[in-house]
C-alpha cells in the first residue's frame, strides 16, 4: 500500500493552476526547439496538417483520459492501472504498462536535458551580447561549435538538471505552480511580440505558404509516425506526466474545458514558433529542413538584425529554458513519485539520486555531437536514437497502452460517476469515449504498421 493517502496528497489550488501546470508541462522545448524543424524535415504543410489531426483526434482524448486515470486513482501511473483495472479485464498485469512509463520518462529527460542545456546557454551567449554582430553564417557556425564541446554542453546539460532537480526535491505544488504561473504568460507575450515582427519582414508570406499549403507529395509514412509521435511529445502523453499532474486534481475541476485550453495554446506556441523560425528561414535563404540546429542557428539571425536584439535574444531564451524547466520537471516528477509511492523512499533522496543518474545517462546524449558523433548504432548517433524511439515509437505504445485501459480496461461506470458532474455532460462523455475505444487506438496501429510497410498509403 502506498503511503500517500488521499488527505496528505498535495493538490493544485483549482482547475487554473492544473491548466497552468499542465500547459507548462506540454509547452516546451517540443514546440519551439523540435515541432518547426520537423516540420522542416517532412516538407511541411502536409506534416503540420496530419500533426493537427493526430492534435486532435489522439492526442486530445488521450490527455483527457490520462487526466481521469490520474484523478480517479490518486496515484501515479503504476498504482493508478494497478487500482483502476477490472480484475476480469486484465487486472494488475495493466501495471506493467507502468514500469514502461517510468522508464521512457527517465530515457526521455536524459536527451530533454542537453537541448534545455544548450538553451541555457544560449540565453546566456544573448546577455553578453554574442549574437549582436556578426554575419549571419558567423552566427549559425556557433551552434556546432558550442555543442560540438564536451566539456561546455556538460555543463549546461549539468545546470539545467541541477534546476530541475531542486524544484521537484521541494515539491510540485510549491515550486511549480509558481514558476508556471508568471513565466508562461510572458512567453506568450513574447512570441506573439516576434509574430508581429516577422509579418513585417519579407520571409513572412513563404513561410506562411510552406506550413499551411499541403503538398502530399512531401508525406512520407516515415513523416506521418513522426506527426503522431510529436503529438504525443508535446501534450506530454504517453508516459504518465498527465496521469501524475491529474493525480493532484481536485476533484471539482473541469476535465473537458482543461484539456481543450492545453491543446489549445501548445498548439498556438508551436504554429507561432514554426511561422516565426521559417520567416527567418525564408529571409535568409537558409535551409527549412536542416535539422535539430534549426532553431538555434535561425532566432540569434533575427537578433542580431533587429533594435534591442541582445535584450530579445535573452528574453527569448531564457523564457524558453524556463518553458523547458516546467516540462523537464514533469518528466522527473514521474520518475521520482513512482520510487516515493511504492518503495517508501524520500522525496529528497529520490530526486538527487534519480536526478543524478538521469544526468550520468544524459552525458550519452551530450558526448553524440562530440566525442561519440561517429558512434552510429541503427545509423544515428545515440542522441538521435533516444529521440527517435523514445518520441517515436515509445511514446505512441504508451499512449495506446492508456487508451485500451481507459477504454477497455476500467468499466465505462467507473468513468461516467468520474465524469458525470462536468458540465459538458453526456454527449461530451460519449463523444470521449469513442475516441478513445475506437479512433485513437486505431489510428496508432494503422500509423506504426504504415511504417512498418503492412500497408501502404503511400502513393
Ligand atoms: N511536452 C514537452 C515539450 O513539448 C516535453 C515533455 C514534458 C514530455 N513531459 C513529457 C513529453 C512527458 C512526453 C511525455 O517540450
Amino acid at each position: 500500500m502506498s503511503q500517500a493517502s488521499e488527505e496528505t496528497r498535495e493538490h493544485w489550488s483549482g482547475s487554473l493552476a492544473f491548466v497552468l501546470a499542465a500547459v507548462g508541462s506540454a509547452v516546451g522545448l517540443g514546440n519551439v526547439w523540435k515541432f518547426p524543424y520537423i516540420t522542416g524535415m517532412h516538407g511541411g504543410g502536409a506534416f503540420v496538417l496530419v500533426y493537427l489531426g493526430c492534435i486532435a483526434l489522439v492526442g486530445l482524448p488521450i490527455l483527457m483520459a490520462e487526466m481521469v486515470v490520474g484523478r480517479r486513482s490518486q496515484a501515479g501511473p503504476v498504482g493508478a492501472f494497478r487500482s483502476l483495472a477490472a480484475p476480469d479485464r486484465g487486472g494488475k498485469l495493466w501495471s506493467i504498462w507502468g514500469y514502461f512509463a517510468i522508464l521512457t520518462g527517465f530515457l526521455l529527460l536524459s536527451f530533454y536535458s542537453v537541448v534545455g542545456g544548450w538553451t541555457v546557454a544560449y540565453a546566456l551567449k544573448s546577455v553578453f551580447g554574442q549574437f549582436a554582430s556578426g554575419t549571419p553564417s558567423e552566427i549559425k557556425a556557433m551552434f556546432g561549435a558550442y555543442s560540438g564541446d564536451p566539456v561546455s554542453s556538460t555543463m549546461s546539460h549539468a545546470i539545467f538538471m541541477v534546476v530541475t532537480i531542486g524544484v521537484v526535491y521541494s515539491g510540485v505544488s510549491k515550486g511549480i505552480e509558481r514558476a508556471a504561473r508568471t513565466l508562461m504568460p510572458l512567453f506568450f507575450l513574447l512570441l506573439i511580440f516576434l509574430l508581429g515582427y516577422a509579418t513585417a519582414t519579407t520571409g513572412f508570406g513563404e513561410a506562411m505558404n510552406f506550413m499551411f499549403q499541403p503538398n502530399f507529395s512531401d508525406l512520407t509514412a516515415a513523416g506521418i509516425l513522426e506527426a503522431l509521435g510529436h503529438s504525443f511529445f508535446t501534450l506530454s502523453l504517453g508516459m504518465g506526466a498527465v496521469i501524475i499532474y491529474g493525480s493532484y486534481l481536485p476533484k471539482d475541476s473541469t476535465l473537458y474545458g482543461s484539456a481543450i485550453a492545453i491543446g489549445f495554446f501548445d498548439t498556438f506556441v508551436a504554429l507561432t514558433a514554426g511561422v516565426v523560425i521559417f520567416t527567418i528561414v525564408f529571409s535568409q535563404g537558409m535551409a527549412p529542413g536542416s535539422g535539430p540546429s534549426l532553431v538555434f542557428e535561425t532566432m540569434p539571425v533575427l537578433f542580431s538584425q533587429i533594435p534591442y536584439g541582445s535584450l530579445l535574444s535573452t528574453a527569448f531564451f531564457t523564457l524558453l529554458a524556463f518553458a523547458a524547466l516546467t516540462s523537464g520537471i514533469s518528466l522527473l516528477e514521474v520518475v521520482v513519485s513512482f520510487f516515493v509511492e511504492e518503495f517508501d523512499m524520500d522525496r529528497h533522496l529520490a530526486a538527487l539520486s534519480l536526478g543524478g543518474a538521469i544526468f550520468f545517462f544524459g552525458l550519452l546524449s551530450v558526448l553524440s555531437n562530440s566525442l561519440l558523433a561517429d558512434f552510429k548504432p541503427f545509423g544515428a548517433t545515440i542522441f538521435g536514437n533516444l529521440d527517435y524511439f523514445i518520441s517515436n515509437w515509445a511514446l505512441p505504445l504508451g499512449g495506446f497502452g492508456v487508451a485500451v485501459f481507459a477504454g477497455w480496461g476500467v468499466d465505462r461506470d467507473e468513468w461516467w460517476d468520474e465524469m458525470k458532474d462536468d458540465w459538458f455532460g453526456r454527449t461530451a462523455f460519449r463523444g470521449w469515449l469513442f475516441l478513445t475505444r475506437v479512433v485513437a487506438p486505431l489510428a496508432i496501429i494503422l500509423i506504426l504498421m504504415n511504417l512498418m510497410g503492412f500497408l501502404s498509403l503511400e502513393a
